[in-house]
């Protein structure tokens, strides 16, 4: 069975104090999660402290993304090693706010989940259409091309460790969701994509997460399509008890 994953991208939200005291909500709360692996993807300046106070509970720490290079005289930037030393053990690569406001390319998003790989962080990989390649229908073109560029040289070895999010970028912030259908047509979409490349069992062992808008209350329908194994949150993983109700929709 394939690992069902809710993961919480905080984006550049809560101040240091707010963060702590989301994540002490949340190991409090987190017991009664059966079916769900839970990951929080903090602000950098959390990533430290996050890990001590996650330590042995059932949480686990993402950065929100990291540089395409090893080290050196990048004003601004934190390195896979670095994430890893701090005690992340994933990383959000590509996602769509890095692709429209920092130029991101599958090229550069490649070269991190190389680095990431190297240095033990699983890559959560974001594709997805902005609204006018949906209402064109390009959607399926689209994220094929972005999981081609972004997967470029991965081994199936590394694939293994490796979660994709799909996330359209006109339900991102927006309160406007896919519906189930138009979700599961695009994972199983993505999977067999992913069974093109490494084969049947590969795909068929991937975590796929839906992102855009997904909340309590639509959380239930979109995971209970074959193909979408949970959910990675903006908005709604800022609250602790929607988050828990999103990870118990399963
Ligand atoms: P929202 O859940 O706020 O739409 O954000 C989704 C997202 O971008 C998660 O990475």
């Amino acid at each position: 069975m394939r690992t069902q994953i809710v993961a919480g991208n905080w984006k550049m939200n809560n101040t240091y104090s707010e963060g702590i005291d989301l994540i002490n909500q949340l190991i409090e709360k987190s017991d009664s999660i059966k079916d769900a692996q839970l990951i929080i993807a903090p602000p950098y300046i959390l990533t430290s402290e996050a890990a001590k106070i996650i330590k042995n509970k059932n949480i686990d720490l993402a950065g929100q993304n990291c540089s395409n290079h090893p080290d050196g005289a990048y004003t601004g930037e934190i390195s896979a090693s670095m994430l890893k030393y701090a005690g992340a053990n994933y990383v959000i690569l590509g996602h769509s706010e890095r692709r429209a406001y920092y130029h991101e390319t599958d090229q550069i998003i490649n070269e991190k989940i190389k680095l990431s790989l190297e240095n033990e962080l699983m890559p959560i990989i974001c594709c997805g259409e902005v609204l006018n390649e949906r209402e064109e229908n390009k959607q399926f073109e689209i994220v094929a091309k972005q999981i081609n560029g972004m997967l470029k040289e991965i081994s199936p070895e590394d694939i293994k460790n490796i979660i994709i999010a799909y996330e359209p970028v006109w339900a991102i912030g927006t309160g406007k969701t896919a519906t189930p259908d138009q979700a599961q047509e695009i994972h199983l979409f993505i999977r067999e994509k992913i069974k093109n490349i490494y084969g049947t069992e590969i795909a068929n062992n991937i975590s796929i997460l839906y992102g855009g808008s997904c909340k309590p209350s639509n959380a239930k329908e979109l995971f209970a399509n074959p193909d979408v194994d949970g959910g990675l949150i903006g908005g709604a993983s800022l609250k602790a008890d929607d988050f828990i109700e999103i990870a118990n929709s399963f």
